[in-house]
């Protein structure tokens, strides 16, 4: 099949969070199973200083209708690997920039004008390109416009731009909305300014057109598909989901083995696996090091790494600082974003310098390090579509703690409710759900053979993207 994927990320080249993990390894597992694959990406400064970026060549320039304007930009593709090739789209205007959304005070002012260009010159892109698509897949809100304005080029210049186009929400809790004034901007027929096109509450969503008009629509867990079907999680868009139910299909991620499995990490001081764990080892008091812990230590070390936002849960670990503070344990966190929320973990480091250690950055090598030296990973998010970090602990070895939601789940067995197959402790989303988990925590440390047992059983199972690309790809034959 020849497959376009349509997204704001792609790693290794930008990335905010696991969105760029999972396009970037998913249509690297669909080139694998033979699939022609093409992936389009705003051409960011980051991206085009990319070395493999310096290959790229004009396949070619375009114009795009945006309103009362015509704003022109080009594409420029590479190949990072054979069977996939990157288009950037490229205006630097729009694109030319440090952040993908914002500058990290706030988003860009301009992210619809933005987002709504970099759809357009998709489609256009496909157009002049002239070679039709089996399936084009867009994620999330910023490529959500797609499929609406594919369908309008369509009937407008009478060709077939793709067979069928799939939408996949990685997180509703973003949805693109802007004042309707903005849609004159999208040039689209004004009945879509309406309750079932993309109008929502006077304003515009993108999201929504997403939803509605993907020929299929698909989120990243089983259970945040139903989730997003109640106001709890839906984030107004719940009823505009159940509209969808019988095309929409909750798939969840899995791990790229190239870039995260203990055995073959370049970016660890020493590699291991479940036959040999010493190296984790050497990853723990290396952590232990780069945080300026100094002596004998032999307890529980909690690592958390997290966009720090209020959907991760920071602050039920900030409301049990108590914990952290009375008992013999060591937390090491790595995460950047809300304001407020790297205040307040500075100010828990500060307090407490011998036990809490914060990274207040961006850091993949750091990220990694959290992953292997930690004996336990922290994640009490209050909502989590899938959740990557919980998945690379079990391959690491490293025992995750997550809360009852979305794809946390999915992925992860409580060892207390299920001995046999447990492989890590799971909360209820409060601060005494997570300090209840917690003292799970320390009484499961405690008992090697059993912490052990938990640790081998979240290393032997298998996260790897195969299985994933495999779902997507009988999604594809089954819509076409
Ligand atoms: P989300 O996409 O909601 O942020 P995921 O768990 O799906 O959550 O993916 C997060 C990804 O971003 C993981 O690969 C994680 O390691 C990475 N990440 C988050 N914060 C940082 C950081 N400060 N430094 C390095 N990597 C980070
Ligand atoms: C979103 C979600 C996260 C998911 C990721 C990749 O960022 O917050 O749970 O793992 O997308 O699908």
């Amino acid at each position: 099949m020849k497959i376009v994927h349509v997204a704001s990320e792609l790693f290794p080249y930008v990335k905010t969070g696991g969105l760029a993990d999972a396009v970037g390894a998913l249509t690297g597992a669909l080139a694998d199973r033979g699939h022609e694959v093409a992936v389009y990406l705003p051409g960011y400064r980051a991206v085009l200083e990319h070395k493999d970026a310096a290959t790229a060549e004009r396949s070619h320039r375009l114009k795009v209708e945006q309103g009362i304007e015509f704003l022109s930009g080009e594409v420029r593709s590479f190949s990072p690997r054979p069977g996939v090739t990157v288009h950037l789209v490229c205006r630097e205007e729009f694109f030319d920039r440090r952040g993908a959304y914002g500058n990290g005070e706030r988003d860009y002012e301009d992210n619809s004008e933005r987002f709504i260009f970099f759809s357009k010159a998709v489609v256009e892109s496909l157009r002049l390109s002239d070679a039709g698509a089996d399936i084009v897949h867009c994620h999330d809100w910023q490529a959500a416009l797609v499929p609406v304005l594919l369908r309008q080029a369509e009937r407008r210049h009478g060709v077939t731009l793709a067979l069928k186009t799939v939408f996949t929400i990685h997180n509703i809790a973003y949805q693109g909305v802007f004042p309707s004034r903005t849609f004159t901007r999208t040039n689209l027929p004004d009945e879509l300014n309406q309750m079932d096109g993309i109008e929502y509450y006077s304003q515009i969503n993108l999201m929504k057109g997403g939803i509605l008009f993907a020929d299929r629509v698909t989120t990243v867990s089983p259970r945040y598909a139903q989730e997003i079907q109640t106001p709890e999680f839906g984030c107004g868009l719940d009823g505009v989901v159940q509209t969808r139910a019988e095309d929409l299909v909750g798939l969840i991620n899995g791990v790229d083995t190239a870039i995260w499995n203990p055995a073959s990490d370049e970016q660890l001081p020493a590699r291991y696996s479940r036959q040999n764990m010493s190296g984790k080892k050497v990853c723990r008091a290396e952590l232990l090091k780069r945080c300026g812990f100094t002596g004998a230590f032999r307890g529980p070390v909690f690592g958390v790494v997290a966009r720090l936002a209020a959907q991760k849960g920071v602050d039920l670990i900030l409301a049990n600082r108590d914990f952290f503070q009375s008992n013999d344990v060591r937390l090491v966190l790595l995460g950047s974003g809300d304001r407020r929320l790297e205040e307040e973990v500075r100010a828990l480091a500060r307090e407490a310098p011998s036990k809490v250690h914060f990274t207040p950055r961006l850091d993949e090598a750091m990220s990694h390090l959290i992953e292997a030296g930690s004996d336990f990973f922290l994640m009490p998010s209050v909502f989590e579509p899938c959740g990557l970090n919980q998945m690379y602990s079990q391959v690491y070895g490293t025992v995750p703690l997550v809360s009852r939601v979305g794809g946390l789940v999915d992925t992860v067995i409580d060892a207390d409710d299920d001995p046999k197959h447990g492989t890590g402790l799971i909360c209820d989303p409060s601060s005494t759900g997570l300090l209840e988990a917690l003292q799970r925590a320390l009484a499961l440390f405690a008992d090697p053979a059993r912490y052990g047992a938990v640790q081998q059983r979240g290393m032997a199972r298998d996260f790897s993207w195969k299985s994933a690309a495999g779902a997507y790809d009988r999604l594809y034959q089954d819509s076409l």
